[in-house]
């Protein structure tokens, strides 16, 4: 499959920026460091994971020296002060989605929000307590994902279908790299128990329109489920207007840690829901002979939390809360812009996905033709350039556009205009090294 893009002339626009890039970069001790014989770091890979800023690094660094105990256990003031931190990060990050605080469960990442959700589902067919029967998963039911989904949000779903005989139905992409709707109304139907769909695509940038896919699912009772590992970090997001049932995302992609995920759920849904880790924290009684469970959040909670990891997270959001969302937002759309016209205008470079800025973020793919993406990011490497190569764990997006791999620069609040920049004049770097040389790419 082919895709058709359009090729503006260079000499792109550089609208301000709404942030002040070198006051942030000032904030990420890493960006102070040099890479490959002296050379600038210019970090274009925050989709795989985000720097971090001084102040969530200080308050890890806080939490270990100064509080550091088990929450939720103890007697002692260490454990008091760790409880205090672990739950006000809690509510810190509920008011940054607009949620209530019990609805915020943490995991450790995307993925483990989201397989925390799909043994639930499996689960609950064999819960020995009635209520948690109700969003069982069996055979006959269907699960519907997107072509565009990243493994996290695919291969859970696939297992849960083997699991428990339910069937995987999926919504297909159109050329210019956009969710097809058109059998939305059949795809989604009375068959479907819960649509798994990705905000903003990690390999495409498109934004999806979540609204239609919402209303679908609402009409044939099924639960949704948004993936928002690319979106929560680069954009405005509230879970009162998403109106999904779950909303699932990562620390260490909006300069948290790693190791910490956000699962939210509305709460009758988490309430109706069966426990799939077990253990300590998330019990009511244990007798021998059996235990219950507590109320969310704690009932998808077992063991000793990452409360570091989790009060580092707070500081992450306080951080862009500062900034703004809306300004991060549209910081990254005016570098996208500009990113994207620039790209597009070396010959032989072609865009994997929405070639303009309409509903899509900060995450460019491409190829070079004649260069294999890896050779491309070898050199991009040796300039001090970071960006992924490879499937981007979304295998079936570059199966379904015909090409290997491509290379993906991702945006974030430290990008400036002379990243792109250097990142532009990286690709005709790779052109020439390789003899793939248009004329015009080194006019
Ligand atoms: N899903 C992450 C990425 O897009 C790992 O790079």
């Amino acid at each position: 499959m082919t895709q058709t893009v359009s090729r503006p002339a260079a000499g792109a626009q550089k609208p301000p920026l709404p942030l002040d890039v070198e006051a942030i970069r000032a904030d990420f001790p890493i960006l102070t460091r040099t890479v490959r014989d002296g050379k600038r770091l210019v970090y274009l890979d925050s989709g795989a994971t985000s720097q971090k800023p001084r102040s969530v690094l200080d308050a890890e660094r806080d939490f270990y020296e100064n509080h550091n105990a088990a929450p939720h256990r103890g007697a002692h003031q260490l454990a008091e002060e760790a409880t205090g931190l672990y739950e006000g990060a809690r509510a810190r990050i509920a008011e940054f989605i607009s949620a209530a605080v019990e609805e915020v469960v943490f995991t450790r990442n995307t993925t483990d929000a989201i397989n925390t959700v799909a043994y639930a589902l499996s689960n609950a067919a064999t819960a020995k307590e009635p209520s948690f029967r109700r969003y069982a998963v069996g055979q006959g039911d269907e699960i519907v994902v997107t072509e565009m989904e990243h493994h996290a949000n695919l291969v859970p779903w696939q297992q849960l279908c083997e699991r428990t005989g339910a069937t995987l139905r999926w919504l297909g992409l159109t050329d210019d790299g956009r969710l097809d709707l058109s059998d939305l109304g059949t795809v989604v139907n009375e068959r479907t128990r819960l649509v798994a769909v990705t905000q903003q695509s990690n390999i495409l940038g498109t934004i999806n329109p979540l609204e239609p896919i919402v209303a679908r699912a609402r009409e044939v009772g099924a639960l949704v489920l948004v993936d928002g590992a690319q979106s929560v970090p680069h954009q405005p997001v509230d879970v009162a207007t998403l109106g999904a049932d779950f909303l699932v995302f990562s620390g260490h992609k909006m300069l948290g840690p790693t190791g910490v995920g956000v699962l939210w759920g509305r709460y009758e849904v988490l309430d109706a829901l069966p426990p799939f880790m077990t253990g300590g924290s998330m019990i009511e009684v244990v007798r021998m002979e059996g235990s219950t469970f507590m109320p969310p959040p704690q009932r998808f909670e077992a063991g000793v939390p990452m409360t570091a990891q989790v009060v580092g997270l707070g500081a992450a959001v306080d951080y862009l809360q500062a900034l703004g969302m809306d300004r991060v937002q549209a910081h990254e759309e005016a570098l996208t812009g500009y990113a994207l016209e620039q790209l597009q205008a070396i010959p032989g470079v072609t865009v994997i996905g929405p070639p303009d800025t309409v509903a899509r973020g900060g995450a460019i793919s491409f190829t070079v033709e004649g260069i294999h993406p890896h050779d491309v990011g070898q050199v991009l490497d040796d300039l001090g350039i970071a960006v992924r190569v490879g499937h981007h764990c979304a295998w079936p997006v570059v199966r379904r556009y015909g090409v290997p791999a491509t290379t993906r620069a991702t945006f974030y609040v430290h990008t400036g205009y002379d990243d792109v920049d250097t990142l532009v004049e990286g690709v005709r770097a790779a052109q020439r090294f390789f003899g793939v040389t248009p004329e015009e790419a080194t006019a």
